[in-house]
């Protein structure tokens, strides 16, 4: 009854196998190999455009040297106030970049355009004092469970256009949202306005790959020796290309986020069938947020459980009272239904 973190889940057979089947033999190093060469095509078919590939080791790291590589001087990036570059990245995005990350409120994790458009107007381009509007970055799947719609984006985009401003997307959970909106790895990215992606694979069944996608590779121009300076070009980079070559092979990933797509449903469907528990509020990817009896909470914890408590957003509208919790649940290719039926058993 794992729970509490995607990161938690293992490495797929497939992704395994690769590797293992890698570490026999020898290649050039430090992303020059054939096998780094093709995976950059892969991206290339799977974005439908010619796109500039750079592979790290986490996903801080693709959020911070992304935003680096946009960096202005007195340069702010504007997040939703819970984004993972805000609350979970201790200061690295803005040590990397030399920007300041700039919080925009929004109900459930999604940056609302007019308070992003209120934001802007208090850091113009000639803001010496203040510093200056540089970048927008935003999370998809959102870091409580949203997804935000090709249109939502694309209204954050143009308003990131409108300013002439990047447009960066973090992108962690990228499967997850992409079969959850049922669209293509384009029409979520540069067709509706995104720059740069960060791209996650290691949630998804990795054991530790992610890259970042220019979608201009004219924009890329510097991040060869931002990702040398910050410590991240790996000598054996194809071992990275190496989990992404068996995740990308046909179609692994987009399979892996449906099924923990699906865990989570199964998981929504029995919470909100329980009398134990009540949805904290719609999620659409593999977070769930439920409010639940502290002796809930506890019970299933006793019996082996593993989830976080989550603090509860200033914009949530269900109460939570003296005696629960709010839990939040994540699953992954790893989970089984046996998995998620044996948790909702727990808390019954
Ligand atoms: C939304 C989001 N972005 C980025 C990350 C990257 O994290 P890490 O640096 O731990 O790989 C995470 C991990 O939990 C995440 O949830």
């Amino acid at each position: 009854m794992f729970f509490a973190s995607d990161n938690w889940a293992g490495a797929h057979p497939a992704i395994n196998e690769r590797l293992l089947r890698e570490s026999t033999r020898f290649a050039a190093a430090y992303g020059t190999s054939e096998l780094d060469r093709s995976i950059e095509q892969r991206f290339n078919e799977i974005f439908e455009r010619e796109v500039a590939v750079f592979f790290v080791a986490t996903g801080t790291a693709a959020n911070s040297l992304a935003l680096a590589s946009i960096e202005r001087p007195g340069g702010v990036v504007f997040a939703h106030s819970e984004a993972h570059v805000i609350e979970d990245e201790c200061g690295a995005p803005d040590f990397f970049s030399g920007m300041r990350m700039i919080p925009v409120e929004g109900a459930e994790g999604k940056i609302n355009p007019l308070n992003l458009k209120a934001r802007m107007a208090r850091y113009p381009q000639d803001a010496v004092h203040h510093g200056r509007a540089a970048a927008i970055t935003l999370t998809q799947a959102t870091e409580v469970g949203s997804i935000y719609s090709l249109d939502e984006i694309q209204v954050i985009a143009d308003i990131a256009k409108g300013e002439s401003l990047p447009l960066h997307m973090d992108g962690a959970r990228f499967a997850n949202a992409l079969v959850g909106l049922d669209a293509t790895p384009a029409e979520m990215t540069w067709k509706r306005g995104v720059d740069i992606l960060s791209f996650g694979g290691t949630k998804n069944g990795c054991w530790c790959a992610e890259a970042i996608v220019f979608f201009d590779p004219d924009m890329a121009r510097e991040l060869p020796f931002i990702r040398k300076r910050t410590a991240q070009l790996f000598s054996k980079s194809r071992f990275i290309a190496a989990q992404f070559e068996a995740y990308l092979k046909d179609g692994l990933w987009l399979e892996l986020a449906a099924h923990a797509n699906a865990m989570a449903d199964r998981m929504r469907q029995g919470l909100s069938a329980s009398n134990s528990a009540r949805m904290a509020w719609p999620t659409q990817s593999n977070e769930v947020f439920a409010i639940i009896p502290k002796g809930s909470a506890k019970a299933a914890g006793e019996k082996g459980a593993k989830f976080y408590d989550w603090l509860q957003p200033r914009d949530m509208q269900e109460a939570v009272s003296e005696d629960e919790t709010l839990v939040r649940l994540v699953t992954s290719f790893a989970t089984t239904p046996d998995d998620v039926d044996a948790f909702l058993d727990a808390i019954a």
